[in-house]
Protein backbone atom coordinates (compact mmCIF):
# COMPACT_ATOMS: atom_id res chain seq x y z
CA UNK A 1 0.00 0.00 0.00
CA UNK A 2 2.92 2.62 1.14
CA UNK A 3 4.33 1.79 -2.52
CA UNK A 4 1.15 2.44 -4.05
CA UNK A 5 0.81 5.55 -2.30
CA UNK A 6 4.12 6.92 -3.44
CA UNK A 7 3.37 6.16 -6.92
CA UNK A 8 0.10 7.84 -6.65
CA UNK A 9 1.98 10.87 -5.50
CA UNK A 10 3.81 11.55 -8.73
CA UNK A 11 7.12 10.62 -7.53
CA UNK A 12 9.66 8.75 -9.40
CA UNK A 13 9.77 5.58 -7.85
CA UNK A 14 12.34 2.86 -7.08
CA UNK A 15 11.39 -0.42 -4.50
CA UNK A 16 14.20 -3.37 -4.31
CA UNK A 17 13.62 -6.62 -2.29
CA UNK A 18 15.18 -9.47 -2.14
CA UNK A 19 13.98 -12.51 -5.01
CA UNK A 20 10.72 -13.20 -4.22
CA UNK A 21 9.38 -10.53 -2.27
CA UNK A 22 6.68 -9.70 -5.05
CA UNK A 23 7.96 -6.99 -7.01
CA UNK A 24 7.05 -8.05 -10.00
CA UNK A 25 3.84 -8.79 -8.19
CA UNK A 26 3.15 -5.30 -7.21
CA UNK A 27 4.77 -4.13 -10.76
CA UNK A 28 1.67 -5.50 -12.55
CA UNK A 29 -0.92 -4.11 -9.75
CA UNK A 30 0.71 -0.44 -10.02
CA UNK A 31 0.34 -1.41 -14.24
CA UNK A 32 -3.06 -1.99 -13.51
CA UNK A 33 -4.03 1.26 -11.36
CA UNK A 34 -2.45 3.67 -14.18
CA UNK A 35 -4.03 4.94 -17.53
CA UNK A 36 -3.19 2.35 -20.17
CA UNK A 37 -2.60 5.25 -22.92
CA UNK A 38 0.03 7.00 -20.84
CA UNK A 39 1.37 3.98 -19.01
CA UNK A 40 4.48 2.22 -20.53
CA UNK A 41 5.33 -1.33 -18.82
CA UNK A 42 8.94 -2.19 -19.41
CA UNK A 43 11.70 -4.06 -18.57
CA UNK A 44 15.62 -5.12 -18.96
CA UNK A 45 14.87 -8.68 -20.16
CA UNK A 46 12.46 -10.15 -23.19
CA UNK A 47 10.81 -12.78 -20.09
CA UNK A 48 10.78 -10.21 -17.83
CA UNK A 49 8.89 -7.86 -19.52
CA UNK A 50 6.52 -10.36 -20.48
CA UNK A 51 5.95 -11.25 -16.99
CA UNK A 52 4.19 -7.95 -16.10
CA UNK A 53 2.56 -8.01 -19.86
CA UNK A 54 4.96 -4.89 -21.16
CA UNK A 55 7.66 -4.58 -24.11
CA UNK A 56 11.57 -4.39 -23.26
CA UNK A 57 13.47 -0.98 -22.21
CA UNK A 58 15.18 -0.95 -25.64
CA UNK A 59 12.44 -1.85 -27.55
CA UNK A 60 10.37 1.24 -25.96
CA UNK A 61 13.08 3.41 -26.32
CA UNK A 62 14.06 3.08 -30.06
CA UNK A 63 17.46 3.97 -29.82
CA UNK A 64 19.05 0.56 -30.39
CA UNK A 65 22.45 -0.27 -28.45
CA UNK A 66 22.01 3.29 -26.97
CA UNK A 67 26.00 3.68 -27.49
CA UNK A 68 26.03 5.96 -30.59
CA UNK A 69 26.65 9.98 -29.90
CA UNK A 70 23.53 11.99 -27.88
CA UNK A 71 22.75 13.86 -30.92
CA UNK A 72 22.10 10.27 -33.13
CA UNK A 73 20.31 8.41 -30.59
CA UNK A 74 17.74 11.90 -30.13
CA UNK A 75 17.46 11.63 -33.95
CA UNK A 76 16.42 7.86 -33.85
CA UNK A 77 14.08 8.59 -30.89
CA UNK A 78 12.17 11.25 -32.61
CA UNK A 79 11.48 9.10 -35.96
CA UNK A 80 7.73 8.52 -36.33
CA UNK A 81 6.17 6.16 -34.27
CA UNK A 82 9.25 6.12 -31.76
CA UNK A 83 8.71 9.83 -30.84
CA UNK A 84 5.17 9.65 -29.82
CA UNK A 85 5.78 7.27 -27.00
CA UNK A 86 8.05 9.48 -26.20
CA UNK A 87 6.02 12.54 -26.08
CA UNK A 88 2.71 10.33 -24.57
CA UNK A 89 4.47 8.53 -21.60
CA UNK A 90 3.81 9.41 -18.89
CA UNK A 91 4.37 6.51 -16.19
CA UNK A 92 7.43 4.22 -17.68
CA UNK A 93 7.79 1.54 -15.53
CA UNK A 94 11.06 -0.77 -15.47
CA UNK A 95 11.44 -4.11 -14.05
CA UNK A 96 14.75 -5.56 -13.32
CA UNK A 97 16.28 -2.76 -13.22
CA UNK A 98 19.56 -4.76 -12.31
CA UNK A 99 20.50 -5.82 -16.05
CA UNK A 100 20.00 -1.78 -17.21
CA UNK A 101 22.92 -0.54 -18.00
CA UNK A 102 24.13 2.81 -16.10
CA UNK A 103 25.16 4.42 -19.42
CA UNK A 104 21.78 3.32 -21.65
CA UNK A 105 20.05 4.64 -18.53
CA UNK A 106 21.63 8.37 -18.80
CA UNK A 107 21.53 8.15 -22.49
CA UNK A 108 17.40 7.49 -21.96
CA UNK A 109 17.39 10.06 -19.86
CA UNK A 110 18.62 12.87 -21.84
CA UNK A 111 16.73 11.83 -24.91
CA UNK A 112 13.67 12.33 -22.86
CA UNK A 113 14.53 15.77 -21.91
CA UNK A 114 15.02 16.36 -25.77
CA UNK A 115 12.18 14.53 -27.56
CA UNK A 116 9.87 16.21 -25.10
CA UNK A 117 11.65 19.95 -25.10
CA UNK A 118 11.32 19.53 -21.25
CA UNK A 119 14.33 20.18 -18.80
CA UNK A 120 12.64 18.13 -15.94
CA UNK A 121 14.60 15.03 -14.76
CA UNK A 122 13.78 12.52 -17.77
CA UNK A 123 11.99 14.98 -19.68
CA UNK A 124 8.95 15.47 -16.49
CA UNK A 125 7.84 10.86 -16.95
CA UNK A 126 7.12 9.63 -13.68
CA UNK A 127 9.66 6.79 -13.26
CA UNK A 128 7.93 3.67 -11.28
CA UNK A 129 11.84 1.31 -11.20
CA UNK A 130 11.84 -1.96 -9.46
CA UNK A 131 14.51 -4.46 -9.19
CA UNK A 132 17.11 -6.08 -6.54
CA UNK A 133 20.84 -4.94 -7.42
CA UNK A 134 22.01 -8.13 -5.62
CA UNK A 135 20.54 -10.36 -8.34
CA UNK A 136 22.48 -10.09 -12.06
CA UNK A 137 24.27 -7.33 -13.62
CA UNK A 138 24.04 -5.81 -16.86
CA UNK A 139 24.94 -8.21 -19.52
CA UNK A 140 28.50 -6.91 -20.89
CA UNK A 141 30.98 -7.72 -23.72
CA UNK A 142 34.80 -8.62 -22.73
CA UNK A 143 36.51 -5.88 -21.85
CA UNK A 144 33.35 -3.27 -21.50
CA UNK A 145 32.83 -1.38 -18.72
CA UNK A 146 29.36 -1.65 -17.61
CA UNK A 147 27.89 0.83 -14.61
CA UNK A 148 25.15 -0.18 -12.59
CA UNK A 149 22.09 2.60 -12.98
CA UNK A 150 22.52 3.50 -9.26
CA UNK A 151 25.90 4.74 -10.43
CA UNK A 152 24.37 6.72 -13.35
CA UNK A 153 24.85 10.32 -13.19
CA UNK A 154 20.36 10.72 -13.19
CA UNK A 155 19.46 8.19 -10.57
CA UNK A 156 19.47 10.78 -7.99
CA UNK A 157 18.42 13.20 -9.56
CA UNK A 158 15.65 11.27 -11.40
CA UNK A 159 14.39 8.93 -8.08
CA UNK A 160 12.51 10.65 -5.57
CA UNK A 161 11.68 7.76 -3.16
CA UNK A 162 13.22 4.34 -2.69
CA UNK A 163 11.40 1.69 -0.89
CA UNK A 164 11.87 -1.96 0.56
CA UNK A 165 9.89 -5.05 0.06
CA UNK A 166 11.15 -7.11 3.05
CA UNK A 167 8.48 -10.31 3.22
CA UNK A 168 9.79 -12.87 0.91
CA UNK A 169 6.68 -14.96 -0.87
CA UNK A 170 8.13 -17.40 -2.91
CA UNK A 171 9.37 -19.35 -0.41
CA UNK A 172 7.86 -20.03 3.09
CA UNK A 173 10.37 -21.99 4.60
CA UNK A 174 12.74 -20.36 7.03
CA UNK A 175 15.59 -21.48 6.73
CA UNK A 176 15.77 -21.80 3.12
CA UNK A 177 14.42 -17.85 3.13
CA UNK A 178 17.50 -17.23 5.55
CA UNK A 179 19.82 -19.19 3.79
CA UNK A 180 18.89 -17.34 0.70
CA UNK A 181 19.38 -14.01 2.47
CA UNK A 182 22.73 -14.50 3.43
CA UNK A 183 23.91 -15.86 0.05
CA UNK A 184 22.46 -12.25 -1.28
CA UNK A 185 24.31 -10.66 0.46
CA UNK A 186 27.62 -13.06 -0.53
CA UNK A 187 27.78 -14.74 2.79
CA UNK A 188 28.69 -18.10 3.00
CA UNK A 189 28.73 -19.74 6.12
CA UNK A 190 29.56 -23.08 7.53
CA UNK A 191 25.84 -24.16 8.10
CA UNK A 192 25.12 -22.24 4.87
CA UNK A 193 27.60 -24.89 2.65
CA UNK A 194 26.55 -27.52 4.62
CA UNK A 195 22.68 -27.12 3.63
CA UNK A 196 23.62 -26.79 0.02
CA UNK A 197 25.69 -29.95 -0.03
CA UNK A 198 23.25 -32.03 1.58
CA UNK A 199 20.70 -30.87 -1.43
CA UNK A 200 23.21 -33.36 -3.89
CA UNK A 201 21.47 -36.15 -2.53
CA UNK A 202 18.15 -34.49 -3.25
CA UNK A 203 15.77 -36.87 -5.85
CA UNK A 204 15.86 -34.93 -9.21
CA UNK A 205 13.06 -36.98 -10.63
CA UNK A 206 9.23 -36.80 -8.87
CA UNK A 207 6.74 -38.83 -10.55
CA UNK A 208 8.27 -38.32 -14.36
CA UNK A 209 8.87 -35.43 -13.99
CA UNK A 210 12.93 -34.28 -13.76
CA UNK A 211 14.79 -31.27 -12.15
CA UNK A 212 15.08 -28.14 -14.30
CA UNK A 213 19.28 -27.55 -14.69
CA UNK A 214 20.21 -24.05 -14.26
CA UNK A 215 22.43 -23.21 -16.82
CA UNK A 216 25.21 -20.41 -16.93
CA UNK A 217 25.85 -20.54 -20.47
CA UNK A 218 23.28 -20.45 -22.84
CA UNK A 219 24.92 -22.87 -25.42
CA UNK A 220 24.70 -25.42 -22.88
CA UNK A 221 20.79 -25.29 -22.57
CA UNK A 222 20.32 -25.85 -26.37
CA UNK A 223 22.56 -28.48 -26.60
CA UNK A 224 20.93 -30.08 -23.69
CA UNK A 225 17.37 -29.58 -24.57
CA UNK A 226 17.93 -30.36 -28.31
CA UNK A 227 19.52 -33.71 -27.35
CA UNK A 228 17.48 -34.58 -24.18
CA UNK A 229 14.49 -34.47 -27.05
CA UNK A 230 16.57 -36.70 -29.49
CA UNK A 231 17.11 -39.17 -27.24
CA UNK A 232 13.48 -39.95 -26.18
CA UNK A 233 11.96 -43.00 -29.09
CA UNK A 234 8.82 -41.83 -30.51
CA UNK A 235 7.49 -39.76 -33.41
CA UNK A 236 8.34 -35.79 -32.64
CA UNK A 237 5.55 -33.65 -32.63
CA UNK A 238 5.79 -30.17 -34.37
CA UNK A 239 3.78 -27.01 -33.25
CA UNK A 240 4.14 -23.92 -35.28
CA UNK A 241 3.43 -20.78 -34.24
CA UNK A 242 0.86 -18.28 -35.55
CA UNK A 243 2.15 -14.98 -36.12
CA UNK A 244 0.52 -11.66 -36.67
CA UNK A 245 3.21 -10.52 -38.86
CA UNK A 246 5.84 -13.22 -40.09
CA UNK A 247 7.98 -10.29 -41.57
CA UNK A 248 8.52 -9.46 -37.93
CA UNK A 249 9.63 -12.80 -36.17
CA UNK A 250 12.84 -11.95 -34.75
CA UNK A 251 11.40 -9.27 -32.84
CA UNK A 252 8.92 -11.45 -31.57
CA UNK A 253 11.09 -14.10 -30.70
CA UNK A 254 13.00 -11.35 -28.35
CA UNK A 255 9.49 -11.07 -26.44
CA UNK A 256 7.26 -13.91 -26.29
CA UNK A 257 8.50 -16.52 -24.00
CA UNK A 258 7.79 -19.16 -26.44
CA UNK A 259 9.41 -20.12 -29.88
CA UNK A 260 7.81 -20.38 -33.34
CA UNK A 261 8.46 -23.79 -33.21
CA UNK A 262 8.17 -26.42 -30.43
CA UNK A 263 8.95 -30.03 -30.65
CA UNK A 264 7.98 -32.48 -28.24
CA UNK A 265 8.15 -36.46 -28.22
CA UNK A 266 6.47 -38.57 -25.42
CA UNK A 267 7.92 -37.90 -21.98
CA UNK A 268 9.69 -34.47 -23.22
CA UNK A 269 10.02 -32.54 -20.08
CA UNK A 270 8.34 -29.12 -20.09
CA UNK A 271 7.73 -25.92 -18.45
CA UNK A 272 4.53 -23.65 -18.61
CA UNK A 273 5.18 -20.23 -20.04
CA UNK A 274 1.97 -18.45 -18.93
CA UNK A 275 -0.63 -18.43 -16.41
CA UNK A 276 -3.48 -21.12 -17.05
CA UNK A 277 -5.23 -21.36 -13.66
CA UNK A 278 -3.32 -20.12 -11.20
CA UNK A 279 -5.82 -22.27 -8.05
CA UNK A 280 -5.00 -25.13 -9.83
CA UNK A 281 -1.19 -24.83 -9.85
CA UNK A 282 -1.35 -24.19 -13.61
CA UNK A 283 1.14 -21.02 -13.37
CA UNK A 284 4.43 -19.54 -15.28
CA UNK A 285 7.42 -22.13 -14.54
CA UNK A 286 4.89 -25.06 -12.84
CA UNK A 287 7.19 -28.08 -14.14
CA UNK A 288 5.42 -30.83 -16.41
CA UNK A 289 6.20 -33.99 -18.35
CA UNK A 290 4.11 -34.54 -21.78
CA UNK A 291 2.02 -38.24 -21.73
CA UNK A 292 0.07 -38.17 -24.17
CA UNK A 293 -1.91 -36.51 -27.48
CA UNK A 294 -5.12 -35.50 -28.61
CA UNK A 295 -5.53 -38.23 -31.60
CA UNK A 296 -8.12 -35.99 -33.49
CA UNK A 297 -7.21 -32.62 -35.09
CA UNK A 298 -4.06 -30.75 -34.27
CA UNK A 299 -2.80 -33.52 -31.34
CA UNK A 300 -2.61 -31.00 -28.85
CA UNK A 301 -0.31 -32.65 -26.00
CA UNK A 302 -1.64 -33.79 -22.45
CA UNK A 303 1.00 -33.00 -20.06
CA UNK A 304 1.28 -33.94 -16.28
CA UNK A 305 2.40 -31.41 -14.17
CA UNK A 306 4.01 -31.33 -10.39
CA UNK A 307 1.08 -30.23 -8.81
CA UNK A 308 -0.73 -32.94 -9.79
CA UNK A 309 -3.15 -31.99 -12.23
CA UNK A 310 -2.88 -33.20 -16.07
CA UNK A 311 -4.03 -31.05 -18.36
CA UNK A 312 -4.79 -30.48 -22.11
CA UNK A 313 -2.41 -28.08 -23.39
CA UNK A 314 -4.29 -25.94 -26.19
CA UNK A 315 -2.93 -22.85 -28.23
CA UNK A 316 -2.84 -19.38 -26.30
CA UNK A 317 -2.28 -16.00 -27.88
CA UNK A 318 0.57 -13.01 -26.74
CA UNK A 319 0.41 -9.85 -27.56
CA UNK A 320 3.75 -7.62 -27.89
CA UNK A 321 4.01 -4.14 -28.43
CA UNK A 322 6.05 -3.23 -31.40
CA UNK A 323 8.49 -0.69 -31.48
CA UNK A 324 6.62 1.58 -33.57
CA UNK A 325 3.67 0.99 -31.73
CA UNK A 326 1.62 -1.64 -33.44
CA UNK A 327 0.48 -4.66 -31.64
CA UNK A 328 1.80 -8.15 -32.88
CA UNK A 329 0.81 -11.52 -31.59
CA UNK A 330 1.91 -15.21 -31.53
CA UNK A 331 -0.21 -17.76 -30.86
CA UNK A 332 1.53 -20.60 -29.71
CA UNK A 333 1.23 -23.66 -26.94
CA UNK A 334 2.40 -22.46 -23.83
CA UNK A 335 4.98 -24.64 -23.61
CA UNK A 336 8.83 -24.62 -23.36
CA UNK A 337 11.35 -27.54 -23.06
CA UNK A 338 12.66 -27.82 -19.56
CA UNK A 339 15.89 -29.86 -19.34
CA UNK A 340 17.17 -26.66 -19.30
CA UNK A 341 17.22 -23.39 -19.06
CA UNK A 342 19.32 -20.43 -18.76
CA UNK A 343 20.16 -18.36 -15.39
CA UNK A 344 19.97 -14.93 -17.18
CA UNK A 345 16.46 -16.13 -18.84
CA UNK A 346 15.62 -17.60 -15.01
CA UNK A 347 15.52 -13.98 -13.44
CA UNK A 348 12.46 -13.31 -12.71
CA UNK A 349 10.75 -16.90 -12.18
CA UNK A 350 9.83 -19.21 -9.79
CA UNK A 351 10.81 -22.83 -9.83
CA UNK A 352 9.23 -25.91 -8.86
CA UNK A 353 12.36 -28.31 -8.70
CA UNK A 354 15.59 -26.89 -9.87
CA UNK A 355 19.30 -28.70 -10.32
CA UNK A 356 22.44 -26.52 -10.50
CA UNK A 357 25.65 -26.90 -11.25
CA UNK A 358 27.53 -23.55 -10.02
CA UNK A 359 31.21 -24.66 -11.14
CA UNK A 360 30.97 -21.99 -14.54
CA UNK A 361 29.57 -19.14 -12.60
CA UNK A 362 30.90 -15.71 -13.60
CA UNK A 363 28.91 -12.89 -12.82
CA UNK A 364 28.33 -11.48 -8.71
CA UNK A 365 24.75 -12.42 -8.01
CA UNK A 366 24.66 -15.54 -10.42
CA UNK A 367 24.77 -17.93 -7.93
CA UNK A 368 22.14 -16.03 -5.76
CA UNK A 369 19.50 -15.85 -8.75
CA UNK A 370 20.09 -19.58 -9.62
CA UNK A 371 19.37 -20.69 -5.80
CA UNK A 372 16.86 -18.27 -5.43
CA UNK A 373 14.29 -19.48 -8.19
CA UNK A 374 13.28 -22.58 -6.28
CA UNK A 375 10.26 -22.75 -4.38
CA UNK A 376 11.77 -25.00 -1.73
CA UNK A 377 14.71 -26.58 0.14
CA UNK A 378 13.40 -29.94 -1.09
CA UNK A 379 12.79 -29.09 -4.51
CA UNK A 380 17.00 -27.53 -5.23
CA UNK A 381 19.84 -30.16 -5.75
CA UNK A 382 23.00 -28.18 -6.18
CA UNK A 383 25.30 -30.54 -7.50
CA UNK A 384 29.06 -29.27 -6.95
CA UNK A 385 28.37 -26.51 -4.50
CA UNK A 386 31.36 -24.39 -3.73
CA UNK A 387 30.91 -21.30 -1.53
CA UNK A 388 33.85 -19.78 -3.85
CA UNK A 389 31.01 -19.08 -6.29
CA UNK A 390 28.82 -17.12 -3.88
CA UNK A 391 29.77 -13.52 -4.54
CA UNK A 392 27.84 -9.80 -4.33
CA UNK A 393 29.22 -7.11 -5.97
CA UNK A 394 30.52 -4.75 -2.92
CA UNK A 395 29.51 -1.41 -4.90
CA UNK A 396 26.12 -2.83 -4.83
CA UNK A 397 26.97 -3.74 -0.81
CA UNK A 398 27.38 -0.29 -0.23
CA UNK A 399 24.63 1.32 -1.92
CA UNK A 400 22.13 -0.68 -0.13
CA UNK A 401 23.84 0.22 3.32
CA UNK A 402 23.67 3.74 2.22
CA UNK A 403 20.01 3.16 1.54
CA UNK A 404 19.22 1.53 4.28
CA UNK A 405 20.81 4.32 6.56
CA UNK A 406 18.34 6.67 5.12
CA UNK A 407 15.44 5.02 5.99
CA UNK A 408 16.61 3.31 9.38
CA UNK A 409 16.06 6.18 11.62
CA UNK A 410 11.82 5.89 11.33
CA UNK A 411 12.17 2.45 11.37
CA UNK A 412 14.13 2.18 14.59
CA UNK A 413 12.11 4.60 15.95
CA UNK A 414 8.76 2.55 14.75
CA UNK A 415 10.26 -0.86 16.39
CA UNK A 416 11.38 0.46 19.52
CA UNK A 417 8.17 2.36 20.18
CA UNK A 418 6.80 -1.14 19.89
CA UNK A 419 9.83 -2.99 21.66
CA UNK A 420 9.89 -0.80 24.92
CA UNK A 421 6.83 -1.89 26.36
CA UNK A 422 7.24 -5.65 26.08
CA UNK A 423 10.76 -5.43 26.68
CA UNK A 424 10.06 -3.84 30.11
CA UNK A 425 7.09 -5.45 31.34
CA UNK A 426 7.58 -9.13 29.96
CA UNK A 427 11.33 -10.63 30.27
CA UNK A 428 13.41 -10.24 32.32
CA UNK A 429 16.44 -11.68 30.99
CA UNK A 430 16.11 -9.19 28.45
CA UNK A 431 15.48 -6.08 30.05
CA UNK A 432 15.34 -2.58 28.61
CA UNK A 433 19.08 -2.02 29.00
CA UNK A 434 20.25 -5.17 27.21
CA UNK A 435 17.82 -4.55 24.28
CA UNK A 436 18.93 -0.92 23.33
CA UNK A 437 22.93 -1.69 23.72
CA UNK A 438 22.08 -4.08 20.31
CA UNK A 439 19.40 -1.54 19.43
CA UNK A 440 21.96 1.09 18.89
CA UNK A 441 24.64 -1.31 17.52
CA UNK A 442 22.54 -2.64 14.66
CA UNK A 443 21.38 1.18 14.32
CA UNK A 444 25.03 2.46 14.07
CA UNK A 445 26.45 -0.57 12.30
CA UNK A 446 23.37 -0.66 9.69
CA UNK A 447 24.46 -3.47 8.04
CA UNK A 448 27.72 -4.45 9.21
CA UNK A 449 27.58 -7.72 10.74
CA UNK A 450 27.73 -7.77 14.67
CA UNK A 451 28.28 -10.86 16.55
CA UNK A 452 27.63 -9.69 19.55
CA UNK A 453 24.60 -8.25 18.57
CA UNK A 454 23.50 -11.44 16.34
CA UNK A 455 24.22 -13.79 19.50
CA UNK A 456 21.88 -10.96 21.99
CA UNK A 457 18.95 -11.49 18.76
CA UNK A 458 19.28 -15.31 18.72
CA UNK A 459 19.04 -15.09 22.86
CA UNK A 460 15.70 -12.78 22.50
CA UNK A 461 14.36 -15.43 19.91
CA UNK A 462 13.91 -17.70 22.65
CA UNK A 463 12.57 -15.81 24.70
CA UNK A 464 8.66 -14.59 24.35
CA UNK A 465 6.72 -12.33 22.28
CA UNK A 466 9.52 -9.95 22.83
CA UNK A 467 11.76 -11.87 20.26
CA UNK A 468 8.92 -11.19 17.28
CA UNK A 469 10.11 -7.47 17.40
CA UNK A 470 13.20 -7.75 17.84
CA UNK A 471 14.06 -9.89 15.51
CA UNK A 472 12.03 -7.98 13.03
CA UNK A 473 14.28 -5.48 13.97
CA UNK A 474 16.71 -7.34 12.46
CA UNK A 475 15.31 -7.81 9.68
CA UNK A 476 14.90 -4.04 8.48
CA UNK A 477 18.63 -3.82 9.14
CA UNK A 478 20.49 -6.81 8.07
CA UNK A 479 18.74 -8.61 5.78
CA UNK A 480 20.19 -11.98 7.40
CA UNK A 481 17.51 -11.99 10.18
N1 LIG B 1 1.22 -9.96 -2.23
C1 LIG B 1 1.27 -11.21 -2.67
N2 LIG B 1 0.29 -12.08 -2.39
C2 LIG B 1 0.35 -13.35 -2.83
N3 LIG B 1 1.35 -13.86 -3.57
C3 LIG B 1 2.36 -13.05 -3.88
C4 LIG B 1 2.38 -11.68 -3.46
N4 LIG B 1 3.50 -11.12 -3.91
C5 LIG B 1 4.13 -12.09 -4.59
N5 LIG B 1 3.46 -13.24 -4.58
C6 LIG B 1 3.89 -14.52 -5.22
O1 LIG B 1 5.24 -14.76 -4.84
C7 LIG B 1 6.03 -15.21 -5.93
C8 LIG B 1 7.20 -14.28 -6.15
O2 LIG B 1 6.74 -12.99 -6.56
P1 LIG B 1 7.49 -12.13 -7.67
O3 LIG B 1 7.90 -12.97 -8.82
O4 LIG B 1 6.64 -10.93 -7.94
O5 LIG B 1 8.78 -11.69 -6.84
P2 LIG B 1 9.97 -10.73 -7.30
O6 LIG B 1 10.27 -9.88 -6.13
O7 LIG B 1 9.62 -10.04 -8.56
O8 LIG B 1 11.15 -11.76 -7.49
P3 LIG B 1 12.45 -11.69 -8.45
O9 LIG B 1 13.40 -10.72 -7.80
O10 LIG B 1 12.95 -13.08 -8.44
O11 LIG B 1 11.97 -11.20 -9.79
C9 LIG B 1 5.08 -15.28 -7.12
O12 LIG B 1 4.64 -16.62 -7.24
C10 LIG B 1 3.95 -14.36 -6.74
O13 LIG B 1 2.75 -14.73 -7.35
MG1 LIG C 1 10.45 -10.10 -10.49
Amino acid sequence: EEVLGAVRSGKSVFFTGSAGTGKSFLLKRIVGSLPPNITYATASTGVAACHIGGTTLHAFAGIGSGKAPLEQCIQLAERPGVRQHWLACQHLIIDEISMVDGKFFDKLEAVARAVRKRDEPFGGIQLIICGDFLQLPPVCKANEETKFCFQAKSWRKCIHINMELTEVRRQTDKTFVSLLSAIRLGRCTEEVTRLLMQTAAHRSERDGILATRLCTHKDDVEITNERRLQQLPGEVHVFEALDSDPMLVKLIDAQCPVGGRVELKLGAQVMLAKNLDVSQGLVNGARGVVVGFESEQKGLPKVRFLCGVTQLIKMEKWVIKGPSGVHLSRQQLPLKLAWAISIHKSQGMSLDCVEISLSRVFESGQAYVALSRARSLAGLRVLDFDPKVVRADPAVLQFYRQLRRHQLPTQVKKNLLLAKPALCNQDERYGHQDVSVFLSRIHTCSGRRDEAAERACSRAALGNNISTVVLGLCDTTWSSG
